[in-house]
């Protein structure tokens, strides 16, 4: 009787629920606790570099010297005060951009959502870097937007590939609604944007009439300290950028922001108000403590040495036990590597062999919305530590060689 109800709940769905699909990264969440299993799956910060007494000392505080603001509804577009400080944290990329240009979100994750509300309708088109955020995939696939990837090489998106997939789109008679791209320490690929292409991009996608999201929460982990400006701050009239508090502080807060022209920051807050009412001003109440109270950017320094050793650790464990034909990216920052597996290799076979081996990560057909990605995967460096990640990479290099009929 159930059963009946639920199957014919699930036929009565819109149209847009059709392509909803559990993420691929947290359907192997539950195999990444398992006892002795290695997770290179996950991108989680590692929150054990924060000092949780400080933090829980300012969350006291914020309530009990602001309790019944901090725990009331509050404004649809974010906190003035916290607004500012995002301005103030923006300048660190070279970002000029005025309060009234900020709105506050729970999460980069729903300023993606809100703006690809705002902006698709079914069939429109996104690009996108190929390979590109997963999350991102879902939230157009949400709208029932197509998704045409560019290539990357290891300077970032190829230009002429942009320039050609716009005009064929173009010609196809295809309507493009944006450019998403994450220029800085790419997840999956950790590969960034170089500063000579950063301008092309920006003349393209200006030139063309396509306007484009930068979605950049990684940008400040950079393991040499080289942080190259934000496309925003090329053209700030076609550029909204997504921005977040999760890995330079703490994804549990769940803040982010949009930085948009002032008429489409307008329409962000009536369709974010939509859903969340206002952000949490509890979580943007904290986070202006931690702004204004705290050596945030030493811990910014301290995160990011930490993602350095572990990914100086992968990388190093790749070289030694990779097949030959294997290769990687080499990230400057951020929280990943992508691996690229001889051709006809298949990373989701090679998946069930490595759990099998007490290691998981995702395949990398996870972050193509066309069936691309078959022979890669991501390695999420962030979470384990490096004698740990040493191993899974061990433990994936023996999988991988016994799909590629070479077990030792
Ligand atoms: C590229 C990218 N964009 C957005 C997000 C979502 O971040 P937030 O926690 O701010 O919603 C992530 C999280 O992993 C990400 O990697």
């Amino acid at each position: 009787m159930t059963m009946t109800a639920e199957l014919s709940h699930v036929a009565r769905m819109a149209d847009r629920a059709a392509g909803f699909q559990p993420s691929p990264v947290r359907a192997v969440f539950d195999v990444s606790m398992q006892p002795g299993m290695i997770s290179l799956a996950g991108g989680n910060p590692y929150l054990a570099a924060l000092p949780m007494e400080k933090i829980a000392a300012m969350v006291g505080d914020v309530v009990a010297a602001r309790g019944l603001d901090a725990l009331q509804y509050g404004s649809g577009a974010g906190t003035e005060e916290l607004a500012e400080l995002i301005c103030r944290v923006m300048e660190l990329e070279g970002i000029s951009a005025s309060p009234e240009n900020v709105q506050i979100t729970a999460g980069s994750q729903m300023g993606l959502e809100l703006v690809t509300k705002l902006f698709c309708n079914p069939g429109d088109v996104v690009i996108a870097e190929g390979p590109t955020y997963v999350g991102a995939l879902g939230v157009f696939e949400g709208f029932q937007a197509e998704v045409a990837h560019v290539a990357m090489d290891e300077d970032g998106v190829v230009p002429e590939t942009l320039q050609a997939t716009i005009s064929a789109l173009k010609a196809a008679g295809k309507t493009i609604k944006f450019f998403y791209t994450i220029p800085n320490f790419n997840n999956p690929s950790g590969i960034s944007l170089s500063l000579e292409r950063r301008q092309q991009v920006v003349d393209i996608c200006r030139a063309e009439g396509v306007a484009i999201v930068e979605d950049n929460p990684y940008g400040l982990l950079s393991f040499d300290g080289d942080l190259k400006p934000a496309l925003h701050t090329l053209d700030p009239d076609n550029v909204f950028y997504l921005g977040s508090f999760s890995k330079i502080f703490a994804p549990g807060l769940r803040t982010g922001w949009v930085v948009a022209p002032k008429e489409v920051r307008g329409r962000l807050q009536i369709a974010s108000e939509a859903t969340t009412i206002c952000p949490s001003v509890l979580s943007q109440m904290v986070v202006e403590q931690y702004i204004t109270g705290f050596d945030w950017r030493g811990q910014i320094d301290t995160f990011s040495a930490v993602y350095a050793a572990r990914c100086h650790a992968t990388l190093a464990a790749l070289a030694e036990h990779m097949p030959e034909g294997t290769h990687w990216t080499t990230p400057t920052g951020g929280f990943f590597t992508w691996v690229t597996l001889p051709e006809g290799c298949d990373t989701d076979q090679v998946l069930a062999v490595a759990i099998e081996a007490g290691v998981v990560f995702v395949p990398g057909s996870a972050f193509y919305a066309d069936g691309g990605g078959r022979n890669q995967l991501r390695i999420a460096f962030s979470y384990a530590p490096a004698d740990q990640l040493a191993e899974g990479v061990k433990r994936l290099a023996e999988a991988i060689k016994a799909a590629l009929g070479q077990a030792s």
